[in-house]
């Protein structure tokens, strides 16, 4: 192991293998850019404030300038011997520009420099993450757009309950969306915010400007507490945490799809592009992506448990500990963003089969609950009522027939009151359409989400 940045009170050195358990190169260096901007902040702030002077500043400006074109081309070669990130650039500076480099450090920790850089790298890709959300939510708009009076089960417990609108059932999920979006725009306030200048844990003599730095860095605010500043990891636990809420709903989502394009329902088909086949049996198609999706979101969670478990103990202010903040938000971010985009790619290619999800409501007794309603708008006690139907339901079931198919002369003998309308009533399309209460999936309510969802989106 070679000399090291901070070698002065050590006289023996970490064998090779230590360092390379210590070290985190191998995947900071995905916030290599952060890292640059960083010092070059640091750094315009340090020749502002003449902490250093003019010289000095610009020769590690443009070093560090160079450094970031080189990283652009892919020229820089990082070492583990230099453990992480902030170390190798600082080296590199040093081949470059010479010893005056060792001034780049100046009131600054790495403490509050590794801080810095994860701000920038979870600040920069928030944006990223809300506009392919948002994708989503415009294609689910389309889609219930086409479908506000395409018929389907609605379900609970997995059994038909009642008939609803395919629209309404997309437009749900655009609602959960929505929250996403609002919970990622909330972790950009956690996240816009500078530890630089907190120095290791508690600020610095030197007479520097935090809120230079942090306009530099396009940040929106300061941390107000130095401690809090170099330990606070809330902005990663928070996206991690809206992450896996996220896939949860986009898991839900192929879920459903994967059952619904199954022999068994047959109310979907997704495109060629977004399944596989079998390499034995030549007849499958299968819901892969939907599939890997929903797996998907099993290691976004874990990396939210990962790192609320890494974060339960750790007195104030860093500690090594932090270093494992990192792997899971990069992955998260590797994980979501491919995900959005396939699961936008996706739903957009559904085949629907119309005919087969209407018939699904015709043969069942969903529209138990429409005759129910009926017997209670002719003044029966909806208990009753409920009392009523639930007896023809059994006497249906056991004879092979539907609320529909009972004729009138049996109708008549429970109530005088109902008449031919009833048939209308018990369609499932009028059951559809006739539940216009507030949010409900009545064809008027449907339209009116979707008109809501366009001014909302801007579309
Ligand atoms: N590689 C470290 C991390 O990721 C950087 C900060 C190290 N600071 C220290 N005092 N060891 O957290």
């Amino acid at each position: 192991s070679t000399e090291k940045l901070w070698g002065g009170r050590f006289s023996q050195q970490a064998d090779a293998w230590v360092d390379e358990f210590g070290a985190s190169i191998h995947f900071d260096q995905l916030m290599a850019d952060e890292d640059i901007e960083g010092s070059l902040a640091h750094v315009k702030m340090l020749k502002k404030t003449k902490i250093l002077n003019q010289t000095d500043s610009d020769q590690i400006i443009a070093g560090l300038l160079d450094i970031q074109k080189d990283l652009h081309q892919q020229k820089l070669h990082f070492t583990v011997e230099n453990e992480d990130i902030h170390m190798n650039i600082e080296s590199i500076l040093t081949e470059k520009i010479g010893p005056v480099a060792g001034k780049l450090h100046t009131g600054r920790s790495r403490n509050d420099q590794v801080a810095t850089d994860f701000h920038l790298y979870v600040k920069k890709r928030l944006p990223k993450i809300i506009e392919e959300i948002k994708t989503i939510q415009k294609t689910l708009v389309k889609l219930a757009d086409e479908n506000v009076e395409t018929i389907m089960p609605g379900y609970t417990h997995l059994q038909h309950a009642q008939p609803i609108s395919y629209g309404h059932y997309l437009m749900a999920y655009y609602s959960m969306l929505k929250r996403d979006v609002e919970r990622f725009m909330f972790n950009q306030k956690h996240t816009d915010i500078s530890p630089l200048g907190a120095a290791a844990l508690a600020g610095t003599t030197f007479p520097i400007d935090r809120e230079f730095t942090a306009k530099e860095l396009g940040f929106k605010d300061v941390y107000t507490n130095s401690l809090d500043a170099v330990s606070d990891r809330d902005f990663a636990l928070e996206f991690l945490s809206n992450a896996s809420i996220l896939m949860l709903h986009l898991s839900r989502f192929c879920e459903e799809l994967s059952m619904w394009v199954s022999y068994e329902f047959d109310y979907l088909e997704l495109s060629d592009k977004y399944t596989t086949g079998s390499s034995i049996m030549p007849q499958k198609k299968n819901p892969d992506m939907a599939e890997l999706i929903r797996g998907k979101s099993g290691r976004v969670f874990g990396h939210l448990m990962g790192l609320l478990s890494t974060m339960k103990s750790l007195p104030l202010a860093y500690n090594k500990d932090l270093q494992e903040d990192k792997e899971g938000v990069f992955d998260t971010v590797k994980t979501i963003l491919p995900a959005l985009k396939v699961f936008n790619g996706m739903i957009s290619t559904i085949e629907v089969h119309k005919d087969k999800m209407y018939k699904a409501t015709t043969h069942d007794f969903s529209n138990a609950t429409e005759l129910a309603d009926y017997l209670a708008t002719k003044g029966i006690p909806f208990r009753e009522a409920h009392g009523i139907v639930g007896q023809l339901v059994l006497k249906g079931l056991q004879n092979g027939k539907n609320l529909q198919d009972i004729p009138m002369e049996e109708f008549k003998e429970i109530s005088p009151l109902i008449e031919e309308d009833v048939y209308q009533v018990l369609k499932p399309e009028v059951a559809v359409e006739r539940r216009n209460s507030y949010g409900g999936t009545g064809f008027k309510q449907v339209r009116e989400q979707i008109e809501q969802a366009k001014k909302e989106l801007e579309i």
